[in-house]
């Protein structure tokens, strides 16, 4: 699976843009956002993550991210259509009215539509009623205001979809339903099926979470996923691994040794003390939770990139410079054209760094300050 194509009229910075992952008519691999400060690189990500999110056949007001202060993209965007390459066929995801649909015109029977235009009224009313409602406001308006929220929620489940030569996804979209339902036929790649893993700019830390015991390093199939350092424990995965997949925790470390770390190395876990052992060169150590931002954030997504890339994944990370030294900052990009090349995702990510934009300037480097501003 590969994304090619993004067309926004109408949300944030964008008013009639396309943004086109392809060149010679070619998906690309990986790829650079590049543009200044508000130039939309944050939008685009939040958009493809979020329009992606439509391919969840159990799509409920309940997976949808919502926010006091900032209405949810879908909301706030007119129209959008993500264009998505599958097994040589175009998948096109498409928010908002159908009208305005770009269809590929040379080989119409090679691209299949799903239409939804109601999700966002349902979204809009749904923030307006339940999550933006002031508490203080005098009690009988709010509860009704509060109980038409409610009946909107009930009424999601029957939105209007619409369809068109999705017949030539049947084998896809039916593996996708399926695994909602068998959730013992997923593993960490997510079983080959398609699914994205967004890496939010300012999200990339590692917390303790405390756990009593180990729970098993299993995932359910998430059709888009987003990293959040409360719901993922690295150290718990690496503890894990090591007691349950000795081979795959060998395999970790060396990735992790090899790429990312500079004067210091993973030694070992701590079994007794559910700890990773981090050791320098010069023969101290210390735990994980002591590692500086930049190294976490760089450790966060070598390894979640290892567990999970496949030929179906796609991973956007934004602003992948943040807090990374120009030497870590190379590191990071050699890992990502490497990672690539071996497991076939698709990474786009967004930097302000010219240190990144060099090793994307010959191919992939999307730049968005003359196309908004
Ligand atoms: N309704 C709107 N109309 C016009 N501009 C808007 C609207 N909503 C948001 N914007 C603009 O969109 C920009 C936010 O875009 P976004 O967060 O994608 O930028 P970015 O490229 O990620 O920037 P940064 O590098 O600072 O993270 C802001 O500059 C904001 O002013
Ligand atoms: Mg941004």
């Amino acid at each position: 699976m590969k994304i090619l194509r993004l067309y926004i009229r109408k949300c944030g910075v964008f008013k009639n843009t396309l943004i086109d992952f392809t060149r010679n008519n070619q998906h690309q691999n990986i790829l650079c956002l590049a543009g200044v400060n508000g130039s939309g690189k944050t939008t685009i990500m939040e958009l493809i993550f979020n329009i992606f999110n439509l391919l969840n056949p159990n799509l409920s007001l309940q997976n949808i991210s919502f926010d006091r202060l900032k209405s949810n993209i879908l909301a706030r965007t007119d129209f959008a259509q993500l264009d998505i390459s599958i097994d040589g066929k175009i998948l096109s995801l498409v928010l908002g009215d159908s009208s305005n649909i770009q269809a590929d015109i040379e080989h119409p029977e090679l691209q299949g539509f799903i239409i939804e235009d109601e999700i966002k009224t349902m979204i809009s009313h749904f923030e307006n009623a339940v999550v933006k409602t002031p508490e203080d406001e005098e009690r009988s308006a709010v509860i009704n205001i509060k109980v038409s929220g409610i009946r909107e929620s009930d009424r999601f489940s029957t939105r209007r979809i619409e369809k068109r030569n999705t017949d030539i996804f049947n084998s896809l979209l039916n593996s996708i339903d399926k695994s909602f339902y068998d959730k013992n036929t997923v593993q960490n790649d997510n079983g080959g099926l398609p699914f994205i893993y967004f890496f939010n700019a300012h999200d990339r830390e590692i917390l303790d979470i405390r756990y009593a015991s180990i729970p098993k390093e299993q995932q359910e199939y998430q059709i888009a996923h987003r990293y959040h350092p409360k719901s993922y424990d690295l150290k718990k995965t690496l503890v894990y691994y090591d007691y349950a997949y000795q081979e795959k925790f060998k395999d970790i470390k060396d990735w992790v040794n090899k790429y990312i770390f500079i004067g210091k190395y993973i030694d070992k876990i701590d079994r007794p003390n559910f700890n990773v052992v981090i050791k320098t060169t010069d023969g101290r150590e210390h735990g994980l939770e002591l590692l500086s931002s930049g190294e976490e954030s760089l450790l966060i997504i070598a390894i979640q990139l290892y567990l999970r890339a496949s030929a179906n994944s796609v991973f956007l990370i934004d602003e992948i410079d943040q807090s990374l030294h120009p030497e870590f900052q190379e590191k990071v990009i050699k890992l990502l054209f490497q990672l690539q090349k071996d497991k076939g995702c698709q990474i786009i990510v967004s930097s302000h760094s010219e240190i990144v934009w060099d090793f994307f300037k010959e191919r992939g480097l999307i730049d968005l300050t003359e196309m908004v501003l």
